[in-house]
C-alpha cells in the first residue's frame, strides 16, 4: 500500500504544532500501525528530520501507553484494540490517514503526538489501592467467598489499562469512565471496603481538580474504549460516590 499521512508535529509544550504531510510506500497489510510509523521514522532519520514522536511500550494491547487519534477516533477505525494492534489491513491503498495526539486540557502535548498522562497517576494515588493487613494474621483470599457476578464485573473493571481514550473520545473531556473503572474494581469485592468511602470521594475529588470535564451520557467513551469498560461503572461510582457523601460529609 502506498498511504498519505497527515501527522500532527509540535515541537514542544509551547509550539503552535500543525499538521504535516508525508507520503509513505510499500506497507504491507501485515504490519501494525506503529510499526508502520517506525518505517516512516526510519526514512525521515535517513533523511535527517526530526521523527516523529509517539509514546508505546508493550505494543501488545496490555500496558495503556500507546494512544492516538487516527482519522477522528482514539485508537483508529477498529473496536476493541490499541492502536498497537491496530493493523494496516484495515486502510486500503492511497488512503489519507490523519494521525493526532490525544487531545485534552488535562492531557497537555508534551511533543508531537505524545501527551503527558500523569494526571490519571495522580487520580490513581488518590485512592486507587487498597491496604493489606499483613501483621502475621493474613487472611487467606480464597478464604473470602466472592459472588461470581462480582467477581467477573471487578474483573472486567480491572482491564482499564489507562489509556485515556475515554478522555479523548469525550466532547467533555470527562474521565469518569477511567476512574470508575479503577472504583469498581474495589468497590465490587470485599478487600476493597476497607478505604471505599475515602476512595471514591478522594478519587472523584482528585479528577476534578485535574481539569477533566463532566459526563453527560453521550457514551463515546464506551464506543471508543479499548477494552470495552462498560458504563455500567459510571452508575455504580456515581452511586459510591452520593452513599459516601451522604456517609461522610
Ligand atoms: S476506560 Fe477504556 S479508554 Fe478509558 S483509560 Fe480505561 S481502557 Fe482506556
Ligand atoms: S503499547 Fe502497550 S497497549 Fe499499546
Amino acid at each position: 500500500m502506498n498511504l498519505k499521512l497527515k501527522i500532527w508535529r509540535q515541537k514542544d509544550a509551547n509550539d503552535k504544532g500543525s499538521m504535516v504531510d508525508y507520503e509513505i510506500q510499500n506497507v504491507s497489510e501485515h504490519m501494525s500501525f506503529l510499526e508502520m510509523l517506525d518505517v516512516l521514522n526510519e526514512e525521515l532519520i535517513e533523511k535527517g528530520i526530526e521523527p516523529v514522536a509517539f509514546d508505546h511500550d508493550c505494543r501488545e494491547g496490555i500496558c495503556g501507553m500507546c494512544s492516538l487519534y487516527i482519522n477522528g477516533e482514539a485508537h483508529g477505525p477498529d473496536r476493541r484494540v490499541t492502536t498497537c494492534q491496530l493493523h494496516m489491513r484495515k486502510f486500503k491503498d492511497g488512503d489519507t490517514i490523519y494521525i493526532e495526539p490525544f487531545r485534552a486540557n488535562a492531557f497537555p502535548v508534551v511533543k508531537d503526538l505524545v501527551v503527558d498522562r500523569s494526571a490519571f497517576d495522580r487520580i490513581q494515588h488518590a485512592g486507587g489501592y487498597i491496604s493489606v493487613n499483613t501483621s502475621g494474621n493474613t487472611q487467606d483470599a480464597n478464604a473470602i467467598p466472592i459472588p461470581k457476578d462480582n467477581a467477573d464485573m471487578a474483573f472486567d473493571a480491572a482491564t482499564c489499562i489507562g489509556c485515556g481514550a475515554c478522555v479523548a473520545s469525550c466532547k467533555n473531556s470527562s474521565a469518569m469512565l477511567y476512574v470508575s473503572a479503577k472504583v469498581s474494581q474495589f468497590a465490587l469485592l470485599p478487600q476493597g471496603q476497607v478505604e471505599a468511602k475515602d476512595r471514591v470521594l478522594n478519587m472523584v475529588n482528585k479528577m476534578d481538580e485535574e481539569g477533566f470535564g463532566n459526563c453527560t451520557n453521550t457514551g463515546a467513551c464506551e464506543v471508543q474504549c479499548p477494552k470495552g469498560i462498560s458504563l455500567d461503572n459510571i452508575s455504580r461510582m456515581n452511586r459510591e460516590f452520593l452513599s459516601a457523601n451522604i456517609t461522610k460529609g
